[in-house]
């Protein structure tokens, strides 16, 4: 038989002019296949009765991946029904021909697709490889479904807007410094208490989610908890110099669990059901930590108060930590509990991938974790694309140019934010020493923050790949939480930082934000006044 193979070869014109290799295959224009039949023209298909325990595709044995750049290839993939068990349906993997050894390989089970009815979905590799060998990437078929194999697409992996800031390549420019409104009647003992920003840009202007205490007098029962504080939002068109007035997101509810208070979370806009989601940590007279989702129809998350989830709390503390650090070679302990400023990474395959801090008091270790749901109420911890372990922990900030307190070292992490750039996750977050709460004595606590990256969300605690040297931005006053709810974030294709800054001795609280843009940049940034 004559095989044929028709082979793509392009290569595109990436970020800043930056040559990057690119392939592309299609399954139903190949003859590398041990099962399943052609399928509209360019994919294969398998359905139940084919055989199974095979090869759906296989080859191309191509040599033309001439690099040892780190890799990714992606499977477009589409299942019938995504409904049953976690058994293993296709594995796919990275299979150096000529060595016969496989490179990289992952299960891929009915959960991990977010739609059923055959549509077409993204399952990554990573992957670094040898110039001059044969490759092969391979989806082997367990069992028993119905699966579309659309096409396969290499690419070297491109770190975006972000690159060059990562090695001190690119600069950055303060473009708004301002004093963060605070409500009247906010006592001045607290006049720091409505920070808790998140900056999402959407349709051309900036939104600001933030905590707000003080605006209704707090009852009896919360107090020694938290002063009553609900989520508001406001708008801005001029890069945060200005802020609209505000509009109610979340309120405290009527439960044990949220009357006193809903904060530190942060919002999604989901473009494919076009909502907004606000994942909280709320509290109540039961004085336990929980987290609360709260959605909303449409655009404009300012048109009115989002719908509290029926079935908050939807985590309660310890809940997923429990299950994170249950195991061996874990990078935090059983007793970690505290699932705090949650923060939603992205929409992928129908999963949502949330990131929050977690804090092991016995221990004094605080670290930071990761959970994926389709609903906000049931969560997995493993599976794909999971690191089922810390993404943060003492292990990644102990070895930061900072001169730890020698009884604590680095505690671990704290709150963190995630922006995609690229190929890359790249995170900035926040690592104290003592303890995880605020000391606010002058020269008492380091609390810097760290920047680091990784092509998948699945690395775990020590896999993140740090800048050289961490930390990357450091108060200019040794202040616990000198430097607090730093966020990172994209505007179309600019890129920005942003966090409070605070001098506890003169009681001021500024937000600034920087915009990346070309120049240098000595780590760490001293942050302070003006
Ligand atoms: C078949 O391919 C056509 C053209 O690419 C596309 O519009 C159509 O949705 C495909 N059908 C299925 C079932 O995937
Ligand atoms: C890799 O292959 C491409 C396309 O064949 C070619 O243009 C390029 O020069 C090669 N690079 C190396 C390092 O061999
Ligand atoms: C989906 O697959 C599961 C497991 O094989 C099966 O129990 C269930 O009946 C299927 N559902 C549909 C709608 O086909
Ligand atoms: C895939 O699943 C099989 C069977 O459970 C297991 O032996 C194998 O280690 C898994 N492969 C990966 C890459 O997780
Ligand atoms: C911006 O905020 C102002 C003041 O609350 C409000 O009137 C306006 O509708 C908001 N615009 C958008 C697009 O959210
Ligand atoms: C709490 O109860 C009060 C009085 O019954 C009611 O007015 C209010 O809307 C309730 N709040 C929530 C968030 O359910
Ligand atoms: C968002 O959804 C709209 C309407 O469905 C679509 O036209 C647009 O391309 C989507 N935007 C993104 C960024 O996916
Ligand atoms: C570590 O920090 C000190 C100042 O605290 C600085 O002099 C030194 O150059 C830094 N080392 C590196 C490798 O960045
Ligand atoms: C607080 O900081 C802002 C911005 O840097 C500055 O304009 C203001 O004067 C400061 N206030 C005090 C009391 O130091």
């Amino acid at each position: 038989m004559r095989i044929y193979i028709i082979l793509l070869l392009i290569v595109s014109l990436y970020y800043r002019g930056t040559v990057a290799l690119q392939l592309e295959f299609y399954p139903g224009t190949q003859a590398y296949h041990q099962t399943g039949s052609r399928f509209n023209n360019t994919a294969w298909i398998v359905v139940s009765q084919d055989p199974s325990e095979r090869y759906l595709t296989y080859g191309p044995y191509t040599n033309a991946w001439n690099t040892t750049a780190s890799s990714r290839v992606d499977f477009y993939l589409g299942v019938d029904n995504i409904t049953g068990d976690s058994s293993n349906l296709l594995t796919v993997d990275v299979n150096d021909a000529d060595l016969d050894h496989i490179l990289m390989s992952r299960n891929i089970s009915r959960l991990d697709f977010g739609y059923g009815n055959i549509q077409s979905q993204i399952f990554s590799l990573y992957f670094t490889s040898t110039i001059g060998h044969k490759l092969e990437f391979r989806v082997f078929y367990h069992c028993c479904s119905s699966i579309v194999h659309y096409k396969t697409v290499v690419n070297e992996l491109d770190g975006g807007g972000l690159a060059d800031i990562f090695i001190g390549q690119a600069g950055l420019e303060l473009v708004s410094s301002s004093v963060f409104p605070t409500p009247q009647g906010d006592p001045s003992s607290t006049a720091m208490w409505n920070v808790g920003t998140y900056i999402k840009p959407l349709d051309g202007r900036w939104y600001v989610f933030y905590r707000e205490g003080f605006y209704a007098p707090t009852p009896a029962f919360c107090n020694g908890i938290v002063p009553l504080t609900r989520i508001a939002v406001r708008n801005s068109t001029d890069f945060g110099k200005t802020w609209s007035e505000p509009a109610v997101v979340a309120l405290p509810g009527n439960s044990t669990f949220d009357n006193c208070a809903a904060l530190d979370g942060a919002p999604f806009f989901d473009n494919d059901t076009d909502s907004w989601h606000y994942l909280a940590q709320c509290i109540g007279n039961n004085r336990r930590w929980s987290l609360c989702h709260y959605s909303r129809s449409g655009r404009n998350p300012m048109s009115g108060p989002f719908i509290p989830n029926p079935k908050n709390p939807v985590v309660q503390g310890g809940q997923l930590w429990s299950r994170i650090c249950s195991g061996t070679g874990k990078h935090c302990t059983l007793t970690m509990y505290d699932e705090g400023t949650p923060e939603i990474i992205e929409k992928m395959n129908g999963w949502f991938y949330i990131t929050f801090h977690g804090w092991d008091g016995p221990n004094n270790k605080a670290a930071r974790g990761m959970a994926r749901t389709r609903d906000f109420v049931n969560y997995d911890v493993a599976g794909y694309d999971l690191p089922n372990d810390a993404i943060f922990s003492p292990l990644d900030c102990n070895t930061w140019n900072i001169t730890w307190n020698p009884k604590s070292l680095c505690v671990g992490g704290g709150e963190g934010s995630m922006v995609k750039s690229g190929d890359y996750f790249y995170h900035l977050i926040e690592a104290p020493d003592g303890t995880l709460n605020c000391d606010t004595t002058l020269g008492e606590q380091n609390w810097v923050l760290g920047l680091l990256r990784s092509p998948t969300l699945s690395a775990r605690s020590g896999e993140w790949e740090q800048i050289h040297f961490n930390p990357a931005f450091k108060p200019a006053k040794k202040y616990g939480c000198g430097l607090q709810y730093h966020r990172i974030f994209r505007d179309d294709n600019d890129f920005f930082f942003s966090m409070f800054v605070i001098d506890f001795g003169v009681n001021n609280l500024t937000m600034k934000i920087w915009k990346v843009v070309p120049g240098k940049t000595n780590f760490p940034v001293i942050v302070g006044y003006p």
